[in-house]
């Protein structure tokens, strides 16, 4: 019944994706699902299994570094197991050369680049990379001084056995110091209960607000200020498609909502 319904739909949305003059992507977690990473609040999803207020609030950083650090360790750890999909690469391939389009995501972890990369070759033009408005996993930054560093390893234990280095790590294993101001760093992700980069949200916003046409893919769109980038493009007088297979509360102000995975409405959506 969805797949009918989808295909129904798919003639306007490449009609909308044919006459758009400018066009923004937002996405979530849901298009690196079919990579493995795990959603945030699916059936299995990260918060689903942890509390986002013990693991990614920055009270709980100036508290406890050191789980933080874990998890966020843990989690780089189990990125690096996973490869950009289809929907990531149709995507990147729709946005080369798109000029002054772009995609906006959510995510951390760094497949839309890597997909980018792998279309493009080793830089691809700006319109093929996203603007990370929550940062990016594979990154340092120094909590006290914001400079930004390649990530450094850090020894931890995962399920009992030390990932890096080798051995037990011992109990007062140093966290990554800031090279410049000595403050401890970070992983370069935004924790609840912190702003956004107001210059990368400006550009998300502005490049939405100039769109005619704002693909929303894999994205609950709950969270805030995120979820309001699709908003600027309809205030703009712009459309939303949505692929989703599931309902969002961005559902009802979509002109066409794409039931399905993203790795598979994508690479029809663009081709
Ligand atoms: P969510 O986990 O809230 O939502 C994931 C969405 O992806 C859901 O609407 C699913 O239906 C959809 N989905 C699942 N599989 C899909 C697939 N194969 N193709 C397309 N869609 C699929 O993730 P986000 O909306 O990204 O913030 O969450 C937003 C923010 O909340 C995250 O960036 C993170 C989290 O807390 C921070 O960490 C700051």
């Amino acid at each position: 019944m969805q797949a009918t319904k989808r295909e129904a739909d798919l003639p306007r949305a490449r009609e909308l994706i044919a006459q758009a003059r400018r066009v923004v992507a937002l996405t979530g977690a849901g298009i690196s699902a079919e990579s493995g990473v795990p959603t945030f609040r699916d059936a299995g999803g990260l918060w689903r299994n942890y509390r986002p207020e013990e693991l990614a609030t920055i009270g709980a950083f100036e508290r406890d570094p050191r789980t933080v650090w874990e998890w966020y360790e843990w989690r780089r750890g189990f990125l690096a197991t996973c490869n950009p999909n289809d929907g990531h690469r149709a995507l990147a391939r729709f946005f080369l050369g798109r000029g002054e389009d772009g995609i906006v995501t959510q995510n951390v972890d760094g497949l839309h680049t890597r997909a980018a990369i792998e279309e493009a070759g080793d830089a691809p033009p700006d319109a093929a990379l996203p603007i990370e408005i929550h940062g990016a996993i594979a990154r340092d930054r120094c909590n006290e001084c914001g400079l930004r560093a390649e990530a450094e390893p850090l020894a931890v234990r995962d399920d009992g056995a030390r990932r890096t280095g080798g051995g037990e790590p011992p109990p007062g294993d140093p966290l990554p110091r800031c090279a410049e101001c000595g403050g401890l760093r970070r992983p370069d992700v935004v924790l609840f209960g912190e702003m956004l980069d107001s210059a990368l949200l400006e550009r998300a916003q502005t490049m939405a607000a100039r769109a005619d046409l704002c693909l929303v893919i894999g994205t609950s769109a709950v969270v805030y200020p995120a979820a309001g980038i699709p908003l600027a493009t309809l205030h703009g007088g712009g459309r939303i498609i949505e692929v989703n297979p599931q309902a969002t509360d961005l559902t009802r102000a979509a002109e066409v909502a794409l039931r399905g995975a993203a790795g598979e409405v994508l690479p029809e959506l663009l081709a």
